[in-house]
């Protein structure tokens, strides 16, 4: 069986950037139907730039560990670069995962774009975001 990275473990321990953000300029909810996880990634924009993102996730530890990642990469980054962020580059930013918990990365990215995605609807610009179709924001997280 593989394992995880020591930066995995790192970030499952202590996630960084846990919680929401009140009056978020996005909001992404995405569940993996298979899993049953589910993550809710928040993004605060200032001048087209992340200044702050949060998450709450309910789900395995390599979907904390990167939601954890996720939101650190964003952070700082304009809305294009984080349109951008794959989830193989999240992954490689912690190191790696075993090739059964890439769909975890995947719900990471997930909800990055669900969140952008949400930020052009609320300032009613068209959104050049693709959410793939088994992404919806009517999931609820406790
Ligand atoms: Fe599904 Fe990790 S097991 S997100």
């Amino acid at each position: 069986m593989e394992q995880y990275s020591t930066k995995v473990m790192e970030h499952f321990a202590q996630p960084h950037n846990v919680g929401e953000i009140e009056n978020a300029d996005g909001v992404g909810t995405v569940g993996n139907p298979v899993c049953g996880d589910v993550m809710r990634l928040y993004i605060k924009v200032e001048n087209d730039v992340i200044a702050d993102a949060k998450f709450k996730t309910f789900g395995c530890g390599a979907a904390i560990a990167t939601s954890s990642m996720v939101t650190d990469l964003v952070k700082g980054k304009t809305i294009d670069e984080a349109l951008a962020i794959s989830n193989q580059a999240v992954a490689e930013a912690l190191g790696g995962l075993p090739k059964v918990k890439m769909h975890c990365s995947v719900l990471a990215e997930e909800a990055l774009k669900s969140a952008l995605d949400d930020y052009y609807k609320k300032k009613g610009i068209p959104s050049p975001v693709k959410v793939p179709e088994t992404v919806g924001h009517e999931h609820e997280i406790g």
